[in-house]
């Protein structure tokens, strides 16, 4: 162990780092008191027996103590802000009843998860009207990994995560039970969502007022739904399982002292091999579980999580027990199926910023499917970026219903820690990523940029993935549809309602 190579690099091009766009917000300290960090609850199953489990998850209104004076209105699930933890072990059948209780309509996506489309998935096609229940079932089929779930109600999708629709979702499996991590949920092996936001008159967000179709954000980092947040740390080893979870943010993370620690998980499970790092960025909705080992320090030391030089955790050091696990070198297998032959290669190309954002030239729509593989074909996607390479952006690539693999970057060998499972991708201006991508399940499903305003902005296309002896025809929402129904439960007039991607 003691011989791993250690990164001290973000890798990704510096130039196309969001510091640099027009509309940048730089993250400041919060002069607000420190709080302890929120960790969230694991939501209770409903019921669980050796087979099945059963949840019941509420999309709900709520006010949130996140500064001094008023409360903030939010949203969240089984919470007034993000959500309760949710855990689907490996191999059970689950089944959610999925709740609304928000003023309007909501849809509830599983990022990562592997679900048939597009229902289960909980894209656009899915919503729930507000006051009403639907059920879905699949079995959970994946090995463990950290993925979320967060509302997905085209083109609103930006705004109801804003209000703080987003949540963890941890898949448990045996192989990962077998491995040396902490896994004492809150207190060696914490969720850590990280977000931004901006606080207007009397402590409330105001999604229109701070709207950029380049992604909105916040100067004030909020983690887990706490503002300035410390973390009692009493253990010498420390798992965090960091999702970006921010509209449009970029995070470049490190540690006081330039503390190493060891990537252990990237987006969709365990990586093949640690990988040691002093510096980390991540693109939205990208997931790193990191394990962060405290044996240099002592009961009243502090050792602090930067983005850049702004402080978003810090993390607090108690009396610990000494801890001499070391992790093999090998941690898991990652799956690596040969290409199917005769495959076509995919082409997926982001191109514009602000509300010129397009895939492959066109716009979103949700009544047209854009590509097609075949359910358990191996084919290549290669993803571009035309941003040109100073004046361009990252765009976080996503595809739901797969894990895939990451096989190059404009020709080069993928950053260090991309050789395992992977949903998202930042993609730099100028470069092609290739991508290995599989599928097991079938349905209509999305894939798009992950900044969220490019999303609902029309950065965003349809796949279907199907099976030639089971064709299958889907009854897709249409906008006009949302549309109506946003307006209703806003009591306004559809040309009055405020959803920026609507008119694309
Ligand atoms: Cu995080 Cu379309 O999803
Ligand atoms: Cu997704
Ligand atoms: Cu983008």
């Amino acid at each position: 162990m003691a011989d791993r190579k250690v990164y001290t690099d973000y890798f990704f091009d510096e130039p196309a780092f969001n510091t640099h766009d027009g509309g940048y917000v730089p993250l400041k300290e919060p002069d607000t008191p420190q709080e302890k960090l929120k960790i969230p609850a694991l939501l209770k199953p409903d019921k669980e027996t050796d087979t099945d489990m059963y949840y019941t998850v509420i999309a709900q209104t709520g006010e949130t103590q996140l500064l001094p004076g008023a409360k903030t209105k939010t949203w969240g699930y089984n919470a007034s802000i993000l959500g309760q933890t949710i855990v689907f072990k490996d191999g059970k059948n689950i089944h959610i009843t999925l709740k609304n209780e928000l003023p309007e309509l909501t849809t509830f996506h599983w990022h990562g998860l592997n679900v048939p489309g597009p229902i289960t998935d909980g894209g656009c096609h899915a919503p729930v009207y507000p006051g009403e229940s639907t059920q879905i079932n699949f079995k959970c089929n994946q090995v463990a990994a950290t993925l979320w779930l967060h509302a997905h109600p085209c083109p609103a999708t930006a705004q109801h995560v804003w209000k703080g629709l987003a949540t963890t979702v941890i898949v448990q499996d045996q192989t990962e039970s077998q491995l040396p991590f902490p896994r004492n949920y809150g207190v060696n092996d914490i969720p850590l969502v990280l977000q931004d936001r901006n606080f207007h008159e009397n402590n409330q967000l105001d999604y229109m007022a701070d709207y950029d179709p380049d992604g909105i954000q916040g100067p004030t980092p909020m983690i887990n739904g706490t503002i300035n947040p410390y973390f009692d740390v009493t253990t010498q080893r420390l798992r965090l399982r960091i999702l970006d979870g921010a509209n449009r943010r970029e995070w470049r993370l490190h540690f006081s002292d330039d503390l190493k620690f060891t990537q252990i998980a990237s987006d969709g499970g365990v990586l093949p091999e640690p990988i040691d790092f002093t510096h980390l960025m991540l693109t939205c909705a990208e997931r790193a579980e990191i394990i962060v080992d405290f044996r240099g320090y002592k009961p009243g030391d502090e050792v602090t999580l930067y983005s850049d030089d702004v402080p978003l955790v810090r993390f607090r050091i108690h009396q610990f027990a000494k801890d001499d696990t070391t992790l093999p070198d090998h941690l898991v297998d990652i799956p690596d199926p040969d290409i199917t032959p005769n495959t076509k290669i995919h082409q997926v190309v982001m191109a514009g910023m602000d509300e010129e954002v397009e895939i492959n030239s066109k716009k979103f729509d949700m009544q047209r499917i854009d590509d097609k593989q075949k359910v358990g074909s191996v084919e290549y996607w290669d993803v571009s970026n035309t941003n040109d390479k100073t004046g361009g952006m990252i765009h976080p690539y996503h595809m739901h219903a797969t894990q895939f693999r990451i096989v190059s970057r404009n020709g080069h060998e993928p950053y260090p820690n991309e050789h395992g499972l992977k949903d998202t991708v930042g993609v730099n201006p100028g470069e092609t990523v290739r991508l290995k991508v599989w599928f097991d399940k079938l349905g209509v499903f999305m894939n798009h940029c992950h900044i969220l305003e490019h999303e609902d902005g029309g950065m965003m296309a349809q796949f279907e993935v199907y099976d030639p002896d089971h064709p299958k025809t889907y009854k897709l929402m249409d906008m006009d549809t949302l549309m109506t129904a946003f307006a209703k439960e806003r009591g306004v007039k559809k040309e009055e309602l405020n959803i920026p991607g609507m008119h694309m």
